[in-house]
């Protein structure tokens, strides 16, 4: 039933839904836990401000991680070591291995749905090696481990947990912006308002669970091969909720962005046999890792191109950038596996990959951090005398959460079977708490009061500074200040642009107050989404006076690669930013124990104690 709310003297068409579950984003995370939902006859709503199949999962490339053994031996244990060690020992060790365990079970409940995998020649799943993963503990050689449709493999995923979502009766709220959490004053999350981009009426999604499954925060970066429409709106909603972010410091460089464009290349053209080499045609990666080369983790990869091109062996006029090979390879082999980024590189750098090398660049891909979940997908709320506290009716999936799987840094095809497994892990979890015949929470009036003020403010911003400038600062800031190696000095002079861009928001101009299909509108909230983002990660970074992962500080190291300092600093940042931009830190431990012991077949703890992390 719609009714009219009236904020300043203007009047908006508000509209009431009741659902057991609501799912805010649609994809990859977002569908699989709608669909697990769903499936179990909750009365389940997805809102999603694209088309589902239009989510940014759709551009996930080279495939999806789990130890099936198609192609050679493998276990979940050797999955599950390359996830620690990947993570630079900051991973939760309970959530990697329900991870690395359940990737099978996962997998072949796609494979069931009807994903299009590529097959062997036995019809099995067809499985790619991709970095980091390795056999025996990370012994070596590498291992074949990641499910691969072509490399088109999330958009195969999205079109098939869309379908099987509509066929389980989930309703679809499409190209609705999520504007924040309604939140009770015990703290209790109740449900999530949205505004239909369509008619430019308000809604309130009152449900006894909501689920945030928005993505990352690439977009604070000038590059990133992430689409337009990764701003960390949940993160955002989160954060204004009160609740704090972790990890924020950790953002992934992918190695092979297209040059210029940032168009992703996907890691599995090095897994088919491409290779990276320097303007002296040297293979490079032999030398920085000598055993896994080209196929080391993606942290490592990018710092070793950032060093050739720093040390003048870049290529390109500018010797700015790095060659990547595939003109070695069988062209029929590239047009069935890799026809996608045959594309993409014919497209936006004008190569033909059976000719020539395609010009690449580290380029910001995904984000560790984000809104802290134990391993079932429950927003944590901790405090000093419980760091695993829960946010009472808030579950976070996919990039958005950090449950924490990825810890410091994520092995590439890992975030495809996070979406998966953690999706489907909400879904069983929240068929366990959801009473379905309890009342239907009402909205707290209190708090979409606050939640309409700030949309009205944003919508009649009368300021002087356009959007799109105030967005292009945070943006280079973030580039220059929090990038593949950061110091000191960087870190700070990103916290103070930071400050002050966060001040520059005030003074924003909106230039188009309609409520229909305002992009104007939706690309301010989207940068205040961004900037709530932006913030906690420079200032994590700054704090944390150490190299792990992706975060890598010239300032600590010990040679090129190491200067993680685990007596002081194996912890998860915790970051609270307020309505002034400031951001309060403190930090929670980094949970050791695992699901189960070696005893009731576990891993040996000892395979997974920390050491110097080499490739
Ligand atoms: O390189 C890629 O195909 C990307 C995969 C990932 O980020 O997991």
């Amino acid at each position: 039933m719609a009714n009219t709310y009236s904020i300043n003297g203007r009047d908006y068409t508000v509209v009431d839904h009741y659902h057991d579950v609501v799912v805010v984003g649609a994809g990859g995370a977002g569908l699989r836990a709608t669909l697990g939902m769903a499936e179990q006859g909750l009365r389940t709503a997805c809102v999603t401000k694209v088309f589902p199949t239009r989510s940014h999962t759709v551009a996930a490339q080279g495939g999806i991680a789990a130890s099936l053994q198609n192609m050679g031996p493998d276990s979940w244990q050797w999955h599950m070591y390359d996830t620690v060690k990947g993570s630079d020992w900051l991973g939760d060790t309970d959530a990697m291995e329900y991870l690395a365990r359940e990737a099978p079970k996962a997998v072949y409940e796609l494979e069931h749905y009807g994903v299009p995998f590529s097959r062997t020649e036995e019809g099995k799943i067809y499985q790619r090696p991709f970095g980091g993963h390795m056999q025996n503990y990370g012994e070596g050689p590498a291992v074949q481990r990641t499910c691969a449709a072509a490399d088109r493999t999330g958009h195969a995923i999205l079109h098939t947990l869309y379908g099987q979502s509509i066929r389980n009766n989930a309703e679809f709220y499409i190209e609705y912006f999520g504007l924040d959490l309604l939140m009770s004053d015990e703290g209790v999350c109740e449900g999530v308002v949205a505004w239909n981009l369509d008619d430019g009426t308000i809604h309130r999604f009152n449900a006894k669970m909501v689920v945030l499954a928005t993505g990352g925060y690439g977009r604070t970066y000038f590059s990133a091969t992430s689409a337009h429409t990764i701003t960390g709106d949940g993160n955002a909603m989160v954060a204004r909720a009160g609740l704090p972010l972790q990890d924020m410091e950790f953002v992934q460089f992918h190695p092979t962005g297209i040059y210029g464009a940032g168009c992703l290349i996907t890691e599995g053209v090095r897994g088919e046999g491409g290779y990276l080499v320097n303007s002296e045609g040297e293979r490079f990666m032999e030398r920085y890792a000598p055993s896994a080369k080209d196929l080391a983790s993606r942290d490592v990869v990018s710092r070793c191109m950032t060093i050739e091109i720093r040390e003048g062996r870049g290529v390109g006029p500018n010797k700015d950038h790095i060659f990547l090979h595939l003109d070695h390879l069988d062209p029929e082999m590239l047009a069935e596996r890799l026809p996608g980024i045959s594309e993409s590189a014919h497209i936006f750098a004008g190569v033909d990959v059976t000719k020539e090398p395609i010009p690449v660049l580290p380029t910001v891909h995904y984000n560790m951090g984000g809104i802290p979940t134990n391993y079932w997908g429950e927003v944590l709320n901790p405090t000093a005398e419980d760091p695993n506290a829960i946010a009472p009716g808030l579950m976070a999936v996919g990039e958005a959460a950090c449950a924490s799987v990825h810890g410091a840094n994520r092995l590439g095809s890992n975030s495809l079977i996070d979406l998966v497994v953690f999706g489907r892990a909400a879904a069983i979890k929240a068929g366990t708490i959801i009473d379905r015949d309890s009342a239907m929470p009402t909205p707290n009036l209190g708090c979409f009061d606050k939640i309409m003020a700030n949309f009205d403010k944003i919508r009649f911003a009368d300021g002087s500074t356009p959007t799109a400038d105030i967005r292009l600062k945070m943006q280079k800031s973030m580039q220059n200040n929090a990038a593949v190696f950061r110091t000191q000095e960087t870190l700070a002079q990103g916290c103070t642009e930071m400050k002050a861009i966060w001040g520059e928001m005030n003074d924003l101009k909106v230039t188009d107050r309609s409520l229909v299909w305002n992009s104007d509108l939706m690309e301010t909230l989207e940068l205040q989404n961004l900037m709530a983002n932006a913030i906690p990660t420079v200032v994590g970074a700054e704090a944390r006076k150490e190299s792990r992962g992706a975060h890598s500080r010239e300032d600590y190291k010990d040679g090129a690669f190491s200067g993680r300092n685990d007596e002081e600093w194996r912890k998860h940042t915790l970051a609270w930013v307020n309505e002034d931009g400031d951001c309060r830190l403190d930090y929670r431990p980094v949970v050791l124990d695992p699901l189960t012991t070696e005893e009731e077949g576990g891993i040996d703890l000892a395979k997974i104690a920390p050491k110097a992390r080499v490739y």
